[in-house]
């Protein structure tokens, strides 16, 4: 990257970027696309605002402000550059930490350790250093080729398709398998959250009706006793292997009657909050006097004190959004499909649950994972995937996705 600096800086006193270190601790990571457009943007119209610096006693040099920009400048440019400053004189670093607000106007509380959205206790030195260490993860890909290639690499070919051939505790995979048999080699809580939809036993073959694509198709035609059992081990074994919420989108169709009470009853206890999703585009009505399919569920069953509609494991980040919660009544559009696959989830779905209910580094189950649209969420907001998908040329098909979208640096296909 060539970075200009502007020349309404010039006369400041500049100093070397591999001399700055960051007192700022908790710093939310930047999505592969904002850091994408941070760093056109610093291309297009370089260096215009100088970084605000403090020195301590021995000389070491803290920036206060401009973190995100200079994350971006020191990946793009190892060998460091030469930046303007602004000397910010401070006592100590918890004085350093409350000019931070009269420089950015963040919002935050200045207290005894200096400010809360700085701050690290302890107990968070893990979360803490989660994020760091998952910052340079996502980055990677984007920028460096060596750790693209290794990404890549890291992701298990598509068609596994013998069990003895699954590793469980291997990330960043799609298994071409039956899902039942792939959880049943997984371990207890060995994933953080589920975010998956499972088919729908809506009748005859599904995928492709009309069978133009070359995408196989699956039976989904079982009998009502077949299928709630079907769905009753599933939902068991999610529960099992997550440690977290499993969040499970399901629709109740002429061939399914009866699912979503049945499932209502049988996992209350493990029942924490009930999404409905009402869609802006419901397909038509097959035939006339039929309402649309309008709306859909997604249960949200979970260890993490199931009895109250708190959750203690999310990331909804809401003093950011003025918020005091998320909803639960999602108002979003239906999916146009994937590469001749018709059910599959549109990007907001994995997006909403996994950004808002699970934190950077974490482990995402798609126990039905079709198109790889899971698995790409994953990948976009720094979260680890493992899916399954029983039919080999979904599984393929999925693979590639995730191969496309990573070589092309994170640009949807
Ligand atoms: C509703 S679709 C999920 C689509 C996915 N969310 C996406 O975005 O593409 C259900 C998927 O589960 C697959 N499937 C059906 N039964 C399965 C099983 N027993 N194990 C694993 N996958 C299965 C189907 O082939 C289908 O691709």
């Amino acid at each position: 990257m060539r970075l200009n600096i502007s020349p309404t800086l010039e006369g400041l006193p500049t100093i070397h970027t591999n001399e700055l270190n960051d007192l700022q601790g908790n710093l939310k990571d930047l999505t592969v696309g904002n850091y994408k457009r941070l760093k056109a943007s610093l291309s297009d119209n370089g260096f215009i605002v100088p970084l605000f610096v403090w020195f301590d006693r021995d000389g070491s040099a803290y920036t206060l402000d401009g973190n995100q920009r200079l994350r971006v400048i020191k990946t793009e440019i190892p060998d460091g550059i030469n930046l303007p400053y602004v000397e910010v004189s401070a006592e100590n670093k918890q004085d350093a930490k409350k000019k931070i607000l009269l420089i950015s106007s963040q919002y935050g509380q200045v207290t005894k350790d200096g400010f809360d959205e700085f701050s690290v206790d302890i107990d968070d030195i893990e979360v803490f250093i989660d994020e760091l260490t998952t910052f340079a993860q996502w980055v990677d890909p984007v920028i460096n080729e060596d750790e693209k290639k290794r990404a890549i690499d890291e992701i298990e070919p598509a068609k596994v398709d013998s069990i003895e051939d699954f590793d469980p505790s291997r990330k960043n995979q799609i298994v071409c398998i039956d899902c039942l048999l792939a959880l049943s080699k997984m371990k207890d809580n060995s994933v953080d959250i589920v975010v998956t939809s499972p088919p729908y036993n809506l009748g005859g073959n599904r995928h492709n009706s009309a069978d133009k694509t070359g995408i196989d198709t699956y039976e989904d035609s079982m009998s009502l006793e077949t299928y709630f059992g079907f769905i009753d081990k599933v939902i068991r074994e999610l529960m099992r292997v997550s440690t977290y919420h499993v969040f499970f989108n399901i629709q109740e169709a002429a061939n399914s009657k009866g699912i979503i009470k049945y499932i209502q009853d049988t996992f209350a206890a493990q029942l924490k909050d009930t999404f409905i999703w009402a869609k802006t585009n419901p397909s038509p009505p097959l035939q006339e006097h039929l309402p649309a399919m309008g709306f859909e569920y997604i249960f949200c069953f979970s260890k993490d004190s199931p009895d109250t509609r708190v959750f203690s494991y999310c990331d909804f980040n809401q003093r950011e959004k003025g918020k005091s919660g998320v909803s639960n009544t999602l108002i979003y559009p239906v999916a146009k499909g994937f590469g001749g696959h018709g059910y599959t989830f549109d990007q907001w779905l994995p997006d909403f649950f996994i950004k808002n209910f699970s934190k950077p580094g974490a482990l995402v189950l798609d126990s039905f994972m079709g198109t790889g649209t899971t698995a790409i969420s994953c990948i976009e907001n720094n979260r680890y995937y493992i899916g399954f998908e029983k039919l080999p040329n979904v599984a393929a098909l999925a693979q590639k996705r995730v191969l496309d979208y990573i070589e092309n640096g994170g640009e949807h296909s």
